[in-house]
């Protein structure tokens, strides 16, 4: 296997069957659970929250759960998602009062801490901070909806921050959220991503390996 991962966005799951298609997802050759939480306060949008993401685990899931927190305040689901399983946890700065404490508080609880930059939210936040990171994740939609297409100007953020990343020499994953598929997914990696959150590409798709391996090709290319 080669160091990119693929992390299917369950939001584009059957909600109705979510242990059963997340297994599915994930025989179909999928690395990581990616887990969208929107609270309809910071995003227009409403999903699930650390009760779901504990249901998972009940049923057996044991691949990692990269928990999007797309909500304001961040701190106080915190420890309810790292109890609830939770591997990686990553949330957008804006909707933290105290950016270093939520990082803290993250890795405090066992898990790995990501900074989630919207497509216009400047990378200056990662000034203080970046080495205290695990992930760095850059939406390449504005976030709250699945099926939106890939904003072109990603790719551009994207060498900067492999740019910055390589430079620290920290060992930190750059993932990408937003209109991904095997269409595209070469030239987001050529710009430095190495973990790809895909929701609809995978799940509006009858045949999920078919997806998978088509985007593992690309990514050898
Ligand atoms: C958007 C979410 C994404 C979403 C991606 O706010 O953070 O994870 O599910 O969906 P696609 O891959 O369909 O753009
Ligand atoms: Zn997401």
């Amino acid at each position: 296997k080669s160091n990119y991962l693929i992390a299917p966005s369950i939001l584009s799951a059957d909600l109705a069957r979510l242990g059963e298609d997340v297994e599915k997802v994930l025989n179909a050759g999928a690395d990581v659970v990616h887990f969208d939480v929107m609270d309809n306060h910071y995003v227009p949008n409403l999903t699930f929250g650390p009760m779901v993401c504990k249901a998972l685990r009940d049923y057996g899931i044991t691949a990692p759960i990269d928990v999007h927190l797309m909500v304001k305040p961040v701190d106080s689901l915190i420890p309810d998602f790292a109890k609830a399983g939770a591997n990686i946890i990553t949330f957008h700065p804006e909707a933290s009062e105290h950016i270093d404490r939520t990082i803290g508080l993250i890795k405090e609880h066992g898990c790995q801490a990501g900074l989630v930059f919207n497509p216009a939210t400047p990378l200056h936040y990662l000034d203080y901070v970046m080495d205290k990171l695990d992930v760095i994740l850059l939406m390449s939609v504005n976030p709250g909806f699945g099926g939106q297409s890939f904003i072109p100007q990603t790719l551009d953020k994207l060498r900067q921050v492999r740019a910055l990343i390589d430079a620290s020499g920290k060992d930190i994953r750059l993932e990408v959220d937003g209109g991904i598929k095997a269409e595209n997914i070469a030239e987001v990696a050529k710009a430095g991503a190495d973990m790809f959150v895909a929701g609809s590409a995978i799940f509006n798709q009858p045949d999920y390996e078919a997806v998978i391996t088509q985007m593992r090709e690309e990514l050898a290319k």
